[in-house]
């Protein structure tokens, strides 16, 4: 029987600042759903990020080196023209609690409204990472707080660099 994914890419984007087991664990899923899964880091965030697109996709890089179908990128602009430039008919997000239901929805929506042939595809999180945030991990850290498997050692070490400025060997 043919494989009705062949050929298929999806782009899972984010702020990933920085990537979390939350995040790996929906890499890990999604390249099995997927021939092709294109990390992208959003460049042009309002947020004040605290690494540099260019160390997310360092962290990212290093931590899908496993997935040989997995690739890091980072775009600028809309998402959906993002994601018919790299020929993606998918949108990967995650969804850990109700709470994430509200703009999940809204920006599958809005997505929808302007790239109807681009589907979002929405995973649950893996349940031993559903408490799990970037902004969450970063505060606990900040406030000497232990994260060790919320995040892959070398984000924990970049982590510890950055916000506690221990600088450690690696
Ligand atoms: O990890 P995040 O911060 O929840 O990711 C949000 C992201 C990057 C997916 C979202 O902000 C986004 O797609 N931004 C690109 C701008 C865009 O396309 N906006 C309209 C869609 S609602």
């Amino acid at each position: 029987m043919p494989n009705p994914n062949q050929g298929s890419v999806a782009i899972y984007p984010g702020s990933f600042d920085p990537i979390t087991y939350g995040h790996l664990d929906l890499i890990e899923r999604g390249s099995r759903l997927f021939n092709r899964l294109i990390v992208a880091i959003l460049s042009n965030d309002a947020k004040e990020p605290l690494f540099s697109v260019t160390e997310r996709r360092e962290m990212l890089a290093q931590s899908v080196k496993a997935y040989p179908n997995v690739e890091v990128d980072s775009f600028n602009g809309l998402l959906v023209d993002y994601a018919s430039q790299r020929g993606a008919t998918a949108l990967l997000r995650g969804i850990r609690a109700i709470s994430d239901y509200e703009y999940e929805l809204q920006m599958a929506l809005m997505n929808r409204r302007l790239r109807p042939d681009i589907e979002t595809v929405f995973l649950m999180a893996g349940e031993a990472y559903s408490f799990v945030s970037s902004r969450l991990v970063k505060q606990v850290i900040g406030l000497g707080g232990n994260i060790s498997g919320l995040v892959p050692p070398l984000v924990e070490a970049r982590l510890r660099d950055r916000l506690l400025g221990e600088k450690q060997a690696r």
